[in-house]
């Protein structure tokens, strides 16, 4: 079954037949030092942001060489065809977001997938690319070392080939054998060397996406945006019936913005603004939960499930009625006050759950896609980068740029699909996030850093579509609430509730059944059956300055130090 808690997992309804207490395997691996280090989904990867770090490059470097490098070794979410956030921190500077998610290409209606005609699984899905104007950003404003030595890796990587591991296996042939997957140069470029299946061993070699990188190393994004790789999307598009013009690619621009600022229990939490509601929704909750002592309540209590599943569903209802592209939709500043979150946090009943028809019965919403990657660097002088990225489900659109090598994203798919209708099946239709020319969908991706004292001490972030918000809380928590030590912050068992669909899935281990029992007589509706993100995590001791780098296995994870 897919690790990942999101719209493709058969969620199974939890029973109380679980098996009797036994020890539970770590889902996290660690390792601990003092020097700069990298951690993210793909060992090759965390290896070539752990060279940049060696050569000198910040940590902004590494991220950029990381960010490449999953895009060859990571193909289902590392890319150079989608979009994403990264949280910049460091002792020198204010800390600092650089955005850059998709844009809706001009032509897209509003109702572009309102009548079921037009599918995630083609070109007209994909949004105008951000991450390649992102990295440029990022790199213009706080790099170090040359651009081209920083997409260097990737293009070796690209070129030479690399050795497929277990779980890009099992992400490639899982894509491979999906009837879904029709798309004649996606097919061409991932077809298993045999023929048949993909192996752990086997090489993938991918020689356009090393020409197109070396482009991109050569000239910059203008080689993306205005130059040769822009005329092949767009070839691409009239070939495949997609949406993006030359126009569009031309205006395309990333954009530093001002993170959410949440101050929690003495720390400074710093995650993404919109168009990504994981900054507001975090805040939401931690504002709620300040109020409340879970601790002395204990991590695993029923009361301490039941909170956080009461405010999860009162937060999300907000972002889904109210979050949007900050361009074209004004969020309203009540949504991070204390004041106002006080209040919804009054709302909760101590010992029955609130059906979510009763939050906010016009609004439910639906699911989303199923992967997307990130990744935490701290650099040996403090600089931290976390950075979430994606091309919103496995593999984007399954369509390849023709020459290019490369994929791209499905991220239209995160606008709501009928502007004005609203159904019980989960369809919401609010203005703050229809699709309009040049707008951003909203995310709900979430890299975060926390620091104390203006020191990082956590960098963290997840892939998980809307869980994603849940999962950072969860290790927040763990962490900044619970004093957990690293390894089993990530580790630990998560939880998350979307409001709608009105039903808390969560990662149950077997000595939770009197919790699972407790929480079904007191009214809430429990699922399980697969497991909730894959947050690559960084802690540093406030005491000793040392790093712990925690590499989460729930998909994959590997450490790379400088
Ligand atoms: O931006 C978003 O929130 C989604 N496109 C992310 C999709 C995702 O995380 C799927 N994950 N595993």
């Amino acid at each position: 079954m897919r690790l990942l808690a999101t719209a493709g997992v058969v969620w199974v309804a939890l029973t109380l037949s679980v098996p009797a207490q036994k020890a539970e395997p770590s889902l996290a691996t660690s390792r601990e030092g003092e020097k700069g280090v990298v951690v993210c989904v793909s060992p090759i990867a965390a290896e070539v942001g752990a060279a940049i770090l060696r050569r000198g490059g910040n940590a902004v470097d590494a991220a950029v060489a990381v960010a490449f490098a999953l895009a060859v070794s990571w193909p289902e979410a590392g890319n150079i065809g989608g979009g994403g956030f990264m949280m910049i921190a460091s002792p020198r500077h204010a800390v600092t977001c650089v955005e850059f998610r998709e844009t809706s290409p001009r032509a897209a209606p509003e109702n572009l997938f309102a009548d079921g005609k037009v599918s995630a699984w083609e070109a007209k899905a994909a949004g105008v690319p951000g991450t390649v104007r992102g990295l440029a950003l990022a790199h213009q404003r706080f790099g170090q070392l040359p651009w081209e030595e920083l997409v260097a890796p990737a293009i070796e990587l690209a070129e030479k080939g690399i050795t497929v591991n277990a779980a890009l296996a099992r992400s490639l042939q899982r894509v491979w054998g999906d009837p879904k997957t029709t798309h004649a140069e996606f097919r061409r470029l991932f077809s298993p060397p045999d023929g048949r299946r993909w192996q752990a061993g086997d090489r993938l070699i991918q020689k356009d996406l090393g020409r197109t990188l070396r482009l991109i190393a050569q000239q910059g994004p203008e080689a993306f945006y205005t130059g040769p790789i822009a005329e092949m999307i767009v070839r691409e598009m009239q070939a495949s019936g997609g949406l993006i013009t030359a126009e569009d690619l031309k205006a395309y621009r990333a954009q530093e913005r001002t993170p959410i600022h949440i101050q929690f229990r003495g720390y400074d939490i710093y995650a993404p603004p919109p168009p990504s509601s994981g900054g507001i929704t975090l805040a939401l909750m931690l504002h709620m939960l300040e109020g409340m002592d879970l601790k002395s309540h204990g991590r695993w209590s029923v009361d301490t499930y039941h909170t956080l599943i009461e405010v999860m569903r009162r937060a999300y209802a907000d972002r889904a009625r109210y979050l949007g592209d900050p361009d074209f939709t004004p969020i309203p500043a009540h949504l991070t006050s204390r004041e106002y979150a006080r209040r919804l946090a009054a709302t909760i009943r101590p010992d029955k759950a609130t059906p979510s028809a009763e939050v906010a019965p016009d609004l439910p919403v639906l699911p989303e896609g199923e992967s997307t990657t990130h990744f935490s660097i701290i650099d040996r002088h403090g600089m931290a980068v976390s950075t979430t990225y994606t091309l919103e489900n496995s593999y984007g659109c399954r369509v390849a740029v023709r020459g290019a090598g490369f994929l791209l994203n499905n991220e239209m798919t995160d606008f709501n699909p009928r502007p004005g209708v609203t159904t019980a099946d989960g369809r919401i239709g609010t203005p703050p996030n229809c699709i309009a020319p040049g707008k951003r969908m909203l995310s709900s991706m979430t890299p975060t850093v926390v620091c104390h004292k203006g020191r990082v001490v956590l960098v963290t972030g997840s892939p998980g579509g809307r869980t994603i918000i849940n999962t950072v809380l969860c290790v927040l928590l763990n962490r900044l609430e619970f004093g957990m030590p690293p390894e089993q912050c990530v580790s630990a068992p998560r939880l998350h509730h979307q409001w709608f669909p009105d039903v808390a899935r969560l990662e149950v281990t077997p000595n939770q059944k009197e919790l699972v029992a407790t929480l079904q007589r007191r009214g809430h509706r429990l699922m399980s059956g697969g497991r909730q993100g894959d947050a690559h995590s960084i802690f540093v001791d406030q005491a000793t300055g040392r790093r712990t780098a925690v590499a989460d296995r729930r998909i994959d994870g590997a450490i790379a130090a400088e």
